[in-house]
C-alpha cells in the first residue's frame, strides 16, 4: 500500500471535529478508493484546554499555525476554523510552501474566492471549497462536473437552515417570527446573534459563490441584492396560504442575454414547486440549465458529519489529482463580463398587502393607478372585515401579472401617496406564478 496522505486540520469545532471522526471511522473505505489511508498530523485550536466532546489524541492539538503551514509533511490543509483575515492568511501561507487546501468558509470564498484561486494557480496548488455551500449538498461538484457541459441560466436556492427552519415553524404551526426565532435559537439551529441569517447575507455569500461558477462571470458579493426575513407578518404567510403559496427566503442567480441579476429575499412559491416541500432546516438548490431542464439539490446545509462529508470528499478530490499528478489545473479565469440586469430588466409576478379605507370607489382608485403604470392583475383578495372593528379599514391582496421592476418600485411610491391607501403593508415576488 502507498504511504498514507498527511494532513493538518485548521480547526476542531462542528466541522472540523466531524472531519476528525470521519477520517478515524472511514479509513477502510478511503484505502479502498485511494489505495492509501489519510492520516490527520496536527490540528489547530485556539484553546488547547477546552473540553471537547469528540475525542482527539490531545498530542495532536497546537495553537500555532506554523506547526501545520511549515510541516513538510503534510500536503493538505484543511481550513474549518472560519473567520476571514486570519483564515486568507493561513490559506495563503499554505499555497507558498506548496500545500492543496480545502476549506469550508463560504464568508472567505464570498470575499476573497478569485484572489484565493489564483494564489492556488500560481503555486500549482488546489483549492476545493464544497461544503462553503450548503453544507453537505454536492452542488459545487454538480455545477462544476455534472452540469459543466451545460449552460446554466437560473439558480434558486434554499441555501439557509435557520430561515428555513423558522419560515417552517409559522407556515406550519402559525407562530410569529419572533417565536420562531426564539424556538431556534433554543435548539441551535440558529446563533446566539442570528443576524447574518436572518438578514440574508449568508444566504447571499453561497448565491455569490454558486453564481460565479454557474455562469463564469467576476460576482462580486456587493452584486447580490439582500433582504431578510425579519420584517416578515404572519399575516403574508397566510394570505399565501390561501392563494396556494408557501413563503421561502429565496437566492435567485438569472443569467440571461449575459446580463445577471442575483438577489436573496423572501418570496412565494406555489405549494406545487419542488422548493416549497423543503421543510425545517433542509437545504435545496434548484437548477435550470438550458440543455438539461430542471434539477434539484436536497439535503442538509450544515452539521457536523453532513458538513465533513463535503470537506472529505474534496479532500478524496485533492488525493485523486495528487496520485495523477494534475494539481493546480482548475480553470477560474470568468468567460463573460459582468452586465447587471437594470430594474426595467427585471420581470417578475408580485404580491401587495394593503391597508386601505374599507369605501366604495378604493378598488377603482387602486386598479386605475396600476392600470396607469400598465401593470395588470391576476387576482384580489379581501380580507373580510371584522364586526367588532371600527377602524373603517381593510386589507386587500393584489396579486399582479408578469411585469418589470421598475413599475412595481413605481407602484409601491404611487400607493403610498394615495389618500385611500393607509399603507403598503408588503410587497413580494412570486417566483413560479399562482397554481391556478
Ligand atoms: N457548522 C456548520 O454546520 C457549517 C456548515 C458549512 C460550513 N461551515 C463553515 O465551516 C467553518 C467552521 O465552522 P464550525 O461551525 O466548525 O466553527 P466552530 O465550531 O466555531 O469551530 C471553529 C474551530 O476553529 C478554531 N479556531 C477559530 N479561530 C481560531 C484561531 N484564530 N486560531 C486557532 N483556532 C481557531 C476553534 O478553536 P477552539 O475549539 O479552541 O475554540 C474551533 O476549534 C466556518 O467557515 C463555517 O462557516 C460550517
Amino acid at each position: 500500500m502507498e504511504k498514507e496522505m498527511v494532513v493538518g486540520l485548521l480547526g476542531f469545532g462542528t466541522v472540523g471535529s466531524g472531519v476528525h471522526q470521519l477520517i478515524e471511522a472511514h479509513q477502510d473505505e478511503l484505502v479502498h478508493k485511494l489505495g492509501r489511508g489519510v492520516k490527520v498530523k496536527r490540528v489547530l485550536v485556539y484553546d488547547l484546554q477546552k473540553a471537547r466532546e469528540v475525542q482527539v489524541n490531545p498530542e495532536l492539538l497546537t495553537n500555532d499555525a506554523s506547526e501545520i503551514l511549515n510541516d513538510p509533511e503534510i500536503g493538505i490543509v484543511i481550513e474549518v476554523m472560519g473567520g476571514i483575515e486570519q483564515a486568507r492568511n493561513y490559506i495563503l501561507r499554505a499555497f507558498e510552501k506548496g500545500k492543496h487546501v480545502v476549506t469550508a468558509n463560504k464568508d472567505l470564498m464570498a470575499l476573497h474566492g478569485p484572489e484565493l484561486q489564483s494564489a492556488a494557480l500560481e503555486n500549482g496548488c488546489d483549492l476545493y471549497y464544497e461544503a462553503s455551500v450548503a453544507g453537505g449538498i454536492p452542488i459545487i461538484r454538480g455545477i462544476e462536473d455534472g452540469l459543466v457541459p451545460d449552460r446554466i441560466e437560473s439558480i434558486m436556492g434554499i441555501v439557509n437552515g435557520t430561515t428555513n427552519y423558522i419560515l417552517t415553524k409559522m407556515d406550519d404551526e402559525g407562530v410569529s417570527y419572533e417565536a420562531a426565532l426564539k424556538e431556534a435559537q433554543e435548539l441551535g439551529f440558529a446563533e446566539a446573534d442570528p443576524a447574518g441569517d436572518v438578514g440574508g447575507m449568508d444566504a447571499a455569500r453561497k448565491m455569490a459563490i454558486m453564481a460565479r461558477l454557474a455562469f463564469s462571470i467576476p460576482v462580486d458579493l456587493a452584486d447580490v441584492e439582500v433582504q431578510g426575513i425579519e420584517q416578515l407578518a404572519l399575516d403574508d404567510l397566510q394570505f399565501g396560504k390561501q392563494l396556494g403559496l408557501t413563503m421561502k427566503l429565496i437566492g435567485r442567480a438569472h443569467f440571461q442575454d449575459n446580463r445577471v441579476e442575483l438577489s436573496v429575499e423572501p418570496a412565494f412559491l406555489p405549494n406545487t414547486h419542488p422548493l416549497a416541500a423543503v421543510k425545517n432546516e433542509n437545504n435545496a438548490v434548484y437548477v435550470y440549465g438550458k440543455a438539461m431542464g430542471e434539477t434539484m439539490f436536497y439535503g442538509p446545509g450544515a452539521g457536523s458529519l453532513p458538513t465533513a462529508t463535503a470537506v472529505l470528499s474534496d479532500t478524496v478530490a485533492v488525493i485523486r489529482n495528487m496520485i495523477l499528478g494534475v494539481n493546480g489545473k482548475q480553470v477560474i479565469a470568468p468567460r463573460f463580463e459582468k452586465v447587471l440586469k437594470e430594474p426595467e430588466q427585471r420581470n417578475g409576478q408580485y404580491y401587495f398587502r394593503l391597508q386601505v379605507q374599507d369605501r366604495s370607489g378604493t378598488f377603482t382608485v387602486i386598479a386605475s393607478l396600476f392600470n396607469k403604470l400598465d401593470i395588470s392583475f391576476e387576482r384580489i383578495l379581501q380580507n373580510p372585515v371584522n364586526e367588532s372593528d371600527n377602524s373603517g379599514l381593510a386589507e386587500i391582496i393584489v396579486v399582479t401579472h408578469q411585469t418589470t421592476l421598475d413599475r412595481i418600485d413605481a407602484a409601491r411610491e404611487e400607493l403610498e401617496k394615495t389618500e385611500v391607501v393607509t399603507g403598503v403593508k408588503s410587497c413580494f415576488r412570486i417566483e413560479g406564478g399562482l397554481n391556478s
